[in-house]
């Protein structure tokens, strides 16, 4: 089995992170996380990441003048390590085209919500204004237009009377947890390919069942 060399670009908590880090650790996981990167010095996840013995490296945005000066470093990095693949996990900067136009088909992200649905951020607080009583979150690849690049998979999750915009979180954060290693894991494995824009998958489906919600 190829284990591809997978880079988590990073700003803050990591949690996701970790639940990639957790996953890439069973020995049939078709992916290694070799490195984790943030852009910021003070990010959480740095930490973690190197409680669980991963490679880390900081490219502070705030060092650089410009994205393409900020971009050639973190490229810099991607490239002593050896990167396959990259997942964005909480990563708050924008890319510039050519970045992203030279990770293509190469690089996901993770999105709090059931896109094309609540692309950018504050996406529970809008959800809940707009009473949808289904939310969920996206793992996308990544292309240059933000939260728009094509699906890979997602998970769905009720929304319930009173709920908050950090309730509404919480539940979404945990389906995150499973999704992000579940797409990683098709990607590496040839499952999901990237093919004309569109992902095409050759497993089957199981077309049956749905979420009710109310339930
Ligand atoms: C997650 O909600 C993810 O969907 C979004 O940013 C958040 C990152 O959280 N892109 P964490 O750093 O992984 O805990």
């Amino acid at each position: 089995m190829i284990r591809r060399r997978v880079a988590i670009l990073i700003s803050g908590r990591g949690s996701n992170m970790v639940s990639l880090i957790e996953a890439a650790s069973a020995a049939d996981f078709p992916a290694q996380i070799a490195l984790v990167l943030s852009n910021r010095p003070d990010a959480a996840g740095l930490k973690r990441a190197r409680q669980a013995g991963i490679a880390t490296a900081v490219v502070d945005h705030k060092a650089h003048p410009t994205r393409e000066d900020f971009e050639r470093a973190v490229d810099a990095e991607l490239a002593s390590h050896h990167i396959a693949f990259i997942c964005l996990a909480g990563f708050m900067r924008v890319l510039t085209d050519g970045f992203v136009e030279r990770w293509t088909g190469r690089m996901i992200n993770i999105h709090p919500s059931l896109l094309p649905l609540y692309r950018g951020t504050q996406t529970h607080r809008r959800a809940l204004e707009d009473g949808v009583l289904v939310h969920g979150c996206t793992v996308h690849f990544v292309v240059p237009e933000l939260d728009a690049g094509p699906i890979i998979a997602q998970a769905a999750v009720p929304v319930v009377p009173g709920d908050t915009a950090e309730s509404l979180a919480a539940r979404v954060i945990v389906q995150e947890h499973l999704l992000y290693p579940k797409a990683l894991r098709m990607i590496c494995d040839g499952t999901a390919r990237l093919d004309g824009g569109r992902v095409v998958f050759s497993r089957g489906w199981d077309a049956s069942g749905a979420l009710h919600s109310p339930s």
